[in-house]
């Protein structure tokens, strides 16, 4: 099965996890571009969706389905989103589309985050794929020497502006043996906005284009 098929079959395996007359936590990305068709062809059975970006926002508003400002709904049942990364543990690193932030806000307010992804996603020990960290524009130097003083290597990633109004660095040369310490670290630097990695709220079932689920 190609990539994209995968991304189609994991994007529409979840489906099953949307709850009637309820808002649905919908992420960003190629794979949950799969899914929010899908939810289209079941629009009926759902009050709206709560989105991470303004890119799956303008996505489902153009199939008909309504989008709620997070603060007015609460807790979510659910929240569908794909990943960079997933290891065996179902911790993800997430931010290559840059609506990392949105991502983390989403999952914190859902009681089940569902992720999708294509099996070449799916590693041993996360860091391979660039860690994405959003930073406040006037700390991003400084943030980049207090990563490289941990072992990384930042780099600006040009012509990208988050959706807050934020830069990103994508941080290489990482072998993240222990996803919870460095998140919980990391997010002490001083104008670090969210790092991409999601360990105290990892996903609660991972859903993979080749059949898999864990
Ligand atoms: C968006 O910021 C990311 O976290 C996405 O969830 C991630 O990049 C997955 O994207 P694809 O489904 O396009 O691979």
């Amino acid at each position: 099965m190609d990539i994209d098929a995968q991304k189609r079959a994991a994007g529409e395996a979840a489906i099953e996890f949307i709850e009637d007359k309820a808002v649905i936590g919908v992420g960003t990305g190629s794979t949950v571009k799969y899914f929010i068709d899908a939810l289209a062809r079941v629009k009926h059975r759902i009050d709206g969706a709560v989105s991470s970006s303004e890119q799956s926002s303008r996505l489902l508003e153009a199939h008909g389905i309504k989008v709620f400002d997070p603060n007015a709904v609460g807790e979510i049942p659910v929240y569908i989103d794909g990943a960079d990364e997933c290891d065996p543990q179902r911790c993800l690193i997430k931010g290559g589309g840059a609506a990392l932030t949105r991502e983390k806000i989403l999952a914190a307010i859902a009681k089940k985050f569902v992720c999708i992804v294509d099996a070449h996603k799916c590693v041993d020990v996360l860091g391979k794929f660039p860690l994405p960290v959003e930073v406040i524009p006037m700390a991003r130097s400084y943030v980049a020497r207090e990563i490289q003083r941990r072992g990384g290597t930042p780099v600006w990633r040009a012509d990208c502006v988050t959706d807050n109004g934020n830069w990103i660095l994508d941080v290489h040369g990482l072998h993240i043996e222990d996803p919870l310490k460095l998140e919980s670290d990391w997010n002490q630097i001083t104008g670090v906005v969210t790092v991409g990695l999601f360990a105290h709220r990892p996903a609660d079932v991972v859903l993979v284009g080749d059949g898999r689920r864990f």
